[in-house]
């Protein structure tokens, strides 16, 4: 079937199987790389994207309910003010050794900002309960992001509607 849908902002058009998942549709037809497949099967995270303003595990949607979506990826927020502060401030930190669960971890943190820019160690520590960090980071990670968070934050990403 063929589907019409925005990604980061860009209207797309695939071509696709029914029962696809996202997260193959943009690693493998659109090349957005920097969303990770761990799991498969939505217990990790690490393949968090934003659909319609709503964190989703993008193993777990299927093609056929991608008609008209707006998906913004890491690569999209990664053009965000408030991607900017946080990196700089993750890297103070020297979070993520790995970096394997970064993209999943900084959409869900992108998505707790928006909506408490001050979050406290444990507010952070719930929003990224469904975050596995392999490497087991968690400490420099919530260390980032609360002085990623003190920092002036832009409106909410990815949401138009
Ligand atoms: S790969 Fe999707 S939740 Fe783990
Ligand atoms: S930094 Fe390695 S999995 Fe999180």
């Amino acid at each position: 079937m063929k589907i019409n849908f925005l990604v980061n902002k860009r209207p797309v058009t695939i071509n696709s199987s029914p029962g696809r998942r996202l997260v193959d549709i943009l690693r493998i037809d659109l090349g957005l790389t920097g969303t990770k497949e761990g799991c498969g099967e939505g217990r990790c995270g690490s393949c968090l994207v934003l659909m319609n303003g709503n964190l989703v595990n993008s193993c777990l949607i299927s093609a056929f309910k991608l008609p008209d979506a707006e998906i913004v990826t890491i690569e999209g927020y990664a053009q965000s003010k408030e991607y900017a502060n946080l990196k700089q401030a993750l890297e103070v930190t020297g979070a993520f050794p790995c970096g394997f669960c970064s993209s999943g971890i900084i959409m869900a943190t992108g998505n707790l900002l928006a909506e408490n820019s001050s979050p406290t160690a444990a507010e952070i520590r719930e929003a990224l309960s469904g975050n596995v960090c392999r490497c087991g980071d968690y400490d420099n990670i919530i260390a980032g992001i609360r002085g990623g968070a003190a920092k002036p934050q832009s409106r909410r990403y990815g949401k138009t509607r």
